[in-house]
């Protein structure tokens, strides 16, 4: 679907391109399916692929929204059928309180698809400049958005080149950027950190995070896990087209019946005895340890630590014996 990339801005010229996020927004409901399906049929309109299954989901004003499920589960689907790209094979989605169908709606609506179909010998300015007129901006407004929206997604320094140079994390940024050029109340994300390096996907996410600040409404879909964990309200998680779990993720991801205490400077001596007092208290003592970080923030502070010591190396105290056949690179060890 090649014109996936400019939906957002296939409205009329003269649309009004204002900011209005509450007006509409009755009891704050802003995208709602009900009873949503969709079955591919193939050109003899013989059934083909079941791809959604009576999906009932509401995203409320303001929050950031997650559908997670592997390939194939339907999350592309879901996006395509709130824009009104697809048409039910029953249900509904109600976006704004109208129909999907009724492309008015989509003026307040961004859309970054999972492949940004972008000109590649156009700059970035050309490109977002290119989409501005779209949407029927003065040359004036244009420019200040243009400007806006190159300093939010961090590409200042390379706004100048074309898109052909850039790397496929420019490009997705470019993308966002151009999904928010109607300043849109409601944001659709289609996999926003596909192919980006664990920088750039944390980029990503703080870049969701500030749309979430500004009061924006964030629908994204994604396989990847950390990324609806870190920035996601909410999760509906979808698998073979059916919605297997909905709810807040603090919630959905909280361990029932354990605490979780977490103190620094304890001598061996105090721990032993916090055991003694849960043991007194009928607990179980599962473990006193030292808490683990996840792959993502050690990988960022080695990268930032690297960025501000350029040619240590850091080796883990417990890799040294793995390591010992190069033993000229503990020299930072246990640091
Ligand atoms: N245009 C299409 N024609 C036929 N089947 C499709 C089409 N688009 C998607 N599908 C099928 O529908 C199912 C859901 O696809 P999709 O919504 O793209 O999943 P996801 O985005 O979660 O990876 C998959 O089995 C996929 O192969
Ligand atoms: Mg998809």
């Amino acid at each position: 679907m090649d014109t996936d990339s400019t939906a957002s801005a296939e409205v009329e010229p003269n649309a009004a391109v204002q900011d209005s996020p509450q007006d509409d927004a009755q009891s704050g409901v802003i995208i709602e399916t009900r009873n949503l399906s969709k079955i591919y049929r193939d050109f003899w309109g013989r059934k083909k692929v079941n791809a959604l299954k009576s999906l009932d989901i509401e995203v409320r004003q303001g929050e950031i929204f997650g559908l997670l499920g592997p390939n194939g589960s339907g999350k592309s689907t879901t996006i395509k059928l709130i824009l009104g790209l697809l048409f039910p094979s029953s249900g509904r989605v109600l976006v704004f309180d109208k129909d999907a169908s009724e492309t008015s709606k989509n003026e307040k609506i961004g859309y970054l698809p999972e492949e940004s179909y972008l000109y590649k010998f156009l700059t970035a300015e050309e490109t977002l400049d290119f989409y501005g007129r779209l949407f029927d901006m003065s040359g004036a407004e244009r420019k200040r958005r243009v400007d806006e929206l190159i300093q939010l997604v961090g590409l200042s320094g390379a706004k100048h080149r074309q898109l052909r140079e850039y790397s496929k994390g420019m490009t997705r940024r470019v993308g966002l950027a151009q999904a928010l050029i109607n300043d849109p109340d409601l944001i659709l994300l289609d996999e926003p950190t596909t192919g980006l390096d664990p920088i750039g996907t944390r980029e990503m996410k703080d870049l969701i995070l500030a749309l979430k600040e500004r009061g924006k409404t964030v629908l994204l879909c994604s396989h990847q896990l950390a990324d609806v964990q870190d920035v996601c309200d909410r999760v509906a998680i979808l698998h073979q087209g059916e919605l297997k779990e909905l709810g807040r993720v603090s919630d959905l991801l909280k361990v029932q019946d354990v605490t979780e205490v977490h103190a620094e400077g304890l001598s061996e001596a105090a721990k032993s005895e916090i055991a003694q007092v849960i043991e007194r208290h009928g607990g179980t003592l599962r473990s006193i340890d030292n808490p683990t970080t996840t792959m993502e923030d050690l990988f960022l502070n080695i990268v930032r630590e690297s960025e501000a010591r350029p040619g240590a190396r850091r080796v883990s105290a417990n890799a040294e014996s793995e390591a010992s056949t190069e033993p000229e690179q503990q020299e930072e060890a246990g640091q």
